[in-house]
Parts: C-alpha cells; structure tokens; sequence
C-alpha cells in the first residue's frame, strides 16, 4: 500500500504562491470587496477547521497503535494550536473579528478517520496504516486552503497576513511529508504482514483432500 506523497513543491499548491500580480498591492478598497468578503469567509471556515481539529487529533492520537504515530499526531496538535493563533492574528491585522464557520469539508474528513477506528482492530499496523491516509486527506485539504488563502492574501493585498498563512502552509506540507515518511518506511510493510485472524487460522488447519470438485 503506497500513500500519497504529498505536495513535494513549496508552490505546488491548488493555485501557487509565487506569482501574485498584486504584490505590492496596497488597494485600500480591498475590505469592500466581493473577494476580499470571500477570503474572510475562508478565514472563518479553516479558522473552524483548525478548532475542530486539535479535537479530533487527540481522539486520532489516542488510536494510533506505534509510538511514532501518536507522536506524530501529538506534534501536529500542537502545531494545529499555533495554527488557530496564526489565524486569530490574520483575522485581526485585516479588520475582522476572529469568527468560526462550520467546514462541512474537515468535518467530513474527521468522520472518516474516526470511522476507521471503529472498522480497523485495536493494536494493529494495519490501523495505523489506515489513520496515516485520514491524516494525509486532512493535510491535502489544509494545504489546498492556506495555498489558496495565501494567494488571494497577495491579491488583496494583505501581504502580511499572506506571509503569516505561508507559514501554515509550509508546516502542513512538513506534517504531509512525514506522515509519507513514516508510512513507507515502518507501518505499510508491517501492516502488510497483518493477516485476519480467521486466515491465520485457516493457514495452520490441515488441508482437506479429495474434496475437490
Ligand atoms: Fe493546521
């Protein structure tokens, strides 16, 4: 089993980060405007997302059968905390009261990580295998928000909040890596030696003979 590996480019995001028109942008008519309105909805919802998150890793996190694994989920909370902070201050640099949006998106993605708690066994690699490629759905969802916020920060502008939200988007493309790192090198091919415990036993059984039709 091969996880996806990942945005591998600092601007390989939805829409990029390199090639903002409106770098030196200083329209003061942006806070007026239709996409400057969308950005802060977006701000609202990743703002939820990021909330509803540090929540939902603590559940992740508690899963996970390896050490390397709950670590791992326990340094993205933690980032996951900075991240909310991040987006408190973008919301106040532009003017606007930090507010939360439900994001059907993360709370879909959450639902499925916590649906294959419940279908994958305790203790196994195989559920961790499984928790990595809920975590990397969730990473690939962020990274495609804070590119794009990133972008239309540039557009409006907001160059300051640009810089703040490029940050996050570098630490959720670190967080996807890893989590490719740590699949690949230790959890995949262990969780591929797992077996059911009713092949297992079926293995160890004596071969019937002369059944065959
Ligand atoms: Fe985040």
């Amino acid at each position: 089993m091969k996880n996806t590996t990942g945005t591998t480019a600092r601007t390989g995001n939805t829409q990029g980060t390199s090639n903002s028109k409106a770098a030196g942008n200083t329209n003061k008519t942006a806070k007026g405007s239709l996409l400057a309105k969308f950005f802060t909805d977006m701000l609202k919802d990743i703002y939820w997302a990021e909330n509803h998150l540090v929540e939902k890793l603590q559940v992740m996190m508690k899963a996970a059968t390896t050490d390397e694994l709950q670590e791992a989920f326990e340094d993205h909370m933690h980032a996951t905390q900075k991240h909310k902070r991040r987006l408190q201050k973008v919301f106040e640099m532009i003017g606007e009261k930090a507010e939360a949006k439900k994001c059907e998106a993360m709370d879909g993605l959450t639902k499925e990580a916590e649906t294959i708690i419940k279908e994958t066994e305790e203790g196994t690699m195989t559920r961790d295998a499984a928790l990595i490629i809920a975590a990397q759905k969730i990473e690939h969802y962020e990274i495609a928000s804070y590119g794009s916020l990133v972008q239309v920060a540039r557009t409006l502008g907001y160059d300051r909040a640009a810089t703040l939200l490029e940050k996050t988007l570098w630490e959720e493309e670190d967080t996807d890596q890893l989590l490719t790192d740590i699949a690949e090198s230790d959890i995949n091919p262990m969780a591929d030696e797992e077996e059911e415990e009713d092949e297992a036993k079926a293995g160890k059984e004596p071969e019937t003979s002369g059944m065959e039709a």
